[in-house]
């Protein structure tokens, strides 16, 4: 993560702000914060004293939740703030928002938006906050990412050599932008599956495999990652004919799940168009892993949240929350 300069904290951009090592850190400490997200009592005093704000400039139900959710179990004073109940809707501008909040002295602002590089054109002039990217625009989604790989360890192991098949409008996902990124990182293959129109100009510099042919891509996948087509894109756009096309070509369904195999995992960052980019019956299938990312998503917020303000070793943190449930 990128220091922070006048505190011992770290902002979170997006993926290549993390080493290896910082990945496989959080993964532990995810797994730590998923403990105390079983437990019959939730909560740890870890971020006791700390203010974090979420300001949502765009809609969200999983991450601001689970943001929410996470640092609330952990202890800390949270704040929901989305764009229809901002002063932007008077006029302010983003900058003037931002550094109001931020003169209110939160620990962490945790920030989604429209607009890619938001979060490092706010980090310039917030000076005592640490910033971390719940996803801008079409660039990064990361916390999304570190709930992926956390999924993927619980089901599979270590990530380093799997082959992740990732299918849909990768031309706007952010989430398959970060993927992009942490696959160098972590040593995973990305084959990407598109029409040529839902693909991002020159994406073969990440180093990721390209088929337009989705059945050409599934033998040897170990994870399929599905990802959401904008409905209201289908219909303004030429970038596929028709919803029928699109889910016959790109979509999975049960024919196309049963080429990927038992071993393969389904995945979807959500929110999922049942009927467009995945049938129901597989979304809801054994291998569908898609609930459990939005489980984690708790447990890694938690652990980016702690690692980013209140940095701790995850025996420390560990300790404290076993000591501190008395319940179980
Ligand atoms: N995966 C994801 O970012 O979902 P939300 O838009 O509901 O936060």
């Amino acid at each position: 993560m990128v220091d922070c300069p006048t505190r011992t904290m770290k902002h979170l951009f997006g993926m290549a702000d993390l080493t290896a090592a910082d990945i496989y850190h959080l993964l532990e400490m995810g797994e730590s914060m998923a403990s105390i997200n079983r437990r019959n009592i939730k909560k740890a005093p870890t971020l006791r004293g700390k203010t974090i704000i979420n300001l949502f400039f765009e809609n969200s139900t999983r991450t601001r939740t689970s943001f929410e959710i996470a640092g609330k179990r952990l202890s800390a004073d949270v704040i929901n703030i989305s764009a229809s109940t901002s002063a932007t809707k008077k006029g302010e501008t983003l900058l003037d928002t931002a550094q109001t909040l931020a003169a209110m002295q939160p620990h962490a602002l945790v920030i989604r938006h429209s607009v890619a590089g938001t979060c490092e054109f706010l980090a310039e002039y917030l000076d005592n906050t640490v910033i971390i990217n719940a996803g801008d625009g079409a660039h990064e989604h990361p916390t999304q990412v570190l709930t992926d790989l956390l999924t993927i360890q619980q089901s599979l192991g270590d990530i380093a050599g799997k082959t992740m098949t990732m299918v849909g409008d990768i031309a706007h996902s952010r989430v398959a932008r970060s993927h992009l990124v942490a696959a160098k990182i972590m040593g995973y293959h990305v084959r990407l599956v598109a029409p040529k129109t839902l693909l991002p100009a020159q994406v073969e510099r990440y180093g990721c495999e390209v088929f337009h042919d989705f059945d050409a891509a599934i033998p040897g996948s170990d994870m399929i990652y599905m990802l959401r087509v904008q409905n209201e894109r289908l219909a303004s756009s030429c970038s596929f004919p028709s919803v029928r096309e699109y889910h016959e070509a790109f979509g999975l369904h049960r024919a196309r799940q049963a080429l990927a195999g038992d071993h393969c995992l389904i995945m979807h960052p959500g929110p999922m168009n049942r009927g467009v980019e995945i049938a129901t019956d597989v979304a809801d299938s054994l291998n569908s892993r898609v609930l459990n990312q939005v489980e984690n998503g708790v447990s890694m917020r938690m652990a980016v949240l702690t690692h980013a303000i209140n940095a701790k070793p995850v025996a420390a943190v560990a300790a404290v929350e076993e000591g501190d449930d008395d319940e179980d």
